[in-house]
């Protein structure tokens, strides 16, 4: 009979390491036997809930990289070198004072 393991333990046997065994089978030619090393050893199944996940951390840098990409990009050029009108926005953070830059955000994120 098959049951199904379940977070109730249940007996197997023979267990997973049970029943006929590595070692191999030896032939007696004079009786006639086959010999089968053969473990009867049960085991005792139990399911257990696996641990929830953590949820996915993204860093300061890659939340900064992803947002450049859906926000900024398309003016400022895939490396923040500029592009027509938008100047380049390398170095920026040396020139301009971080509430203005938060403001430039701001207004471009919408
Ligand atoms: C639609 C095009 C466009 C988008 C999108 C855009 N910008 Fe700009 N940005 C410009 C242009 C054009 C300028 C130059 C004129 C100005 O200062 O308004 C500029 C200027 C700036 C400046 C000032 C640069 C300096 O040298 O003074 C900063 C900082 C800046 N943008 C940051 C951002 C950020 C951060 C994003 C994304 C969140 C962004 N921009 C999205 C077009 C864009």
């Amino acid at each position: 009979m098959f049951l199904p393991p379940g977070k109730q333990s249940s007996v197997i046997f023979p267990g997973f390491d049970g029943g006929a065994e590595w070692g191999g089978p030896a032939y007696d030619p004079q009786s006639g036997l086959l010999y089968i090393n053969a473990n009867e050893m049960p085991w005792i199944l139990t399911m257990i809930a696996a641990k929830k996940r953590p949820d996915k951390v993204e860093t300061f840098a890659a939340a900064g990289e992803r947002l450049f990409a859906k926000n900024c990009m398309s003016c400022h050029g895939q490396n923040r070198e500029g592009a027509g009108n938008a100047p380049t926005l390398i170095g920026i953070e040396k020139s301009t004072p971080a509430a203005k830059l938060i403001r430039y955000c701001k207004r471009a994120a919408g």
